[in-house]
């Protein structure tokens, strides 16, 4: 038995459920020698700025037991860069969903960047990152303050010619709280999670470990708690989730469909396998074949949890 793929994500046509993930599959183009990106749903981008930014110092990236963390600092080619010499070669993969990361420091960098990207052909969605610190107020994160939230999603909303996803922080009390304040104002979807601020600590020296002090942790260690997460939203809201954490294997991402991912990304995974969303891709549709499951989309949101 073979199993359709094909899943309908806020408006766009997905060949596969598994996209790559921000941060960890550069501007796309990068890869087309490594992973057949006509074979994976799509990507989103290295988050694009205003202008280029250089990013933190090193040390910026340490390994875990079960993960990464980083303090990369957002470095990034800036969106007149990204629009004139990486997004052309995407062209010759027209399945591939190009999704453009966006950040900035104030809501009105996001905005400037978004009408800028509204020009330019071959972009599937944005998905904005709710987690840069608002430098307007006084440095909390946009994701961690729904009035922030709430004044970043409608501004960009307004702008934007195509769907609008909002990349949730992970390090709130509450994510429905966050979610269903995407929803009302705007949002076409939401992707969760983003890394989880964390600290480690060299003994010896008794210094942090990562220049920054600290840092996003990323990779298997945080997938039980991305997928209550992802659980939380879906109940809440009925815009699309795009779910992320820690996904390693095509299991990992039915668990995250079952929650009520509609579709998942792979981030961390890359780095130790560059081929892992390919792969990922491949395994679910193998998966599904395996159990009958006719069409991927038949997972989102099938958690039961009648049962003891
Ligand atoms: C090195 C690195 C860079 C990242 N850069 C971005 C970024 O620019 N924008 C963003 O929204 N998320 C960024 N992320 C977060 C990932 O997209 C993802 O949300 C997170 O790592 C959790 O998924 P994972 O465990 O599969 O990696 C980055 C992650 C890593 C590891």
């Amino acid at each position: 038995m073979k199993s359709d793929q094909r899943v309908t994500f806020c408006g766009i046509e997905l060949v596969s459920p598994v996209l790559a993930a921000s941060g960890t599959f550069g501007y796309g183009i990068e890869f087309e020698e490594i992973v057949s990106l006509d074979k994976i749903g799509g990507f989103v981008s290295k988050g694009v700025s205003l202008e280029p930014m250089a990013g933190n110092q090193a040390p910026r990236i340490i390994e875990t037991p079960a993960g990464m963390m980083n303090a990369i600092g957002l470095q990034n080619i800036g969106v007149k860069a990204f629009i004139e010499k990486k997004l052309p070669g995407l062209s010759r993969y027209p399945t591939c969903a190009v999704i453009v990361n966006v950040f900035g420091y104030q809501v009105s960098d996001y905005v400037e960047v978004i009408r800028q990207l509204n020009d330019a052909p071959g972009i599937a969605a944005y998905e904005i990152n709710a987690s840069c610190p608002n430098t307007n107020h006084g440095g909390m994160t946009f994701g961690t303050d729904p009035a922030s939230l709430d004044e970043l999603v409608t501004a960009t909303k307004a702008i934007a010619t195509r769907p609008l996803i909002v990349k949730l922080s992970p390090n709130v009390t509450s994510i429905p709280t966050m979610a269903a304040c995407c929803q009302t104002a705007g949002a076409d979807a939401i992707s969760l999670v983003n890394t989880f601020v964390s600290l480690a600590i060299d003994i010896e020296t008794r210094r942090p470990r990562i220049a920054n002090v600290t840092a996003g942790l990323s990779g298997p260690a945080i997938k039980p708690i991305a997928v209550r997460m992802v659980w939380e939203a879906a109940k809440t809201v009925k815009i699309p989730i795009l779910g992320l954490g820690g996904i390693t294997s095509a299991e990992d991402a039915v668990e995250f469909l079952l929650a009520g991912a509609t579709a998942v990304q792979v981030g961390t995974a890359s780095y130790a396998d560059p081929r892992a969303v390919e792969r990922i891709a491949r395994g679910l549709e193998h998966w599904c074949a395996r159990h009958h499951v006719e069409r991927a989309a038949d997972l989102t949101g099938k958690l039961d949890t009648t049962r003891g």
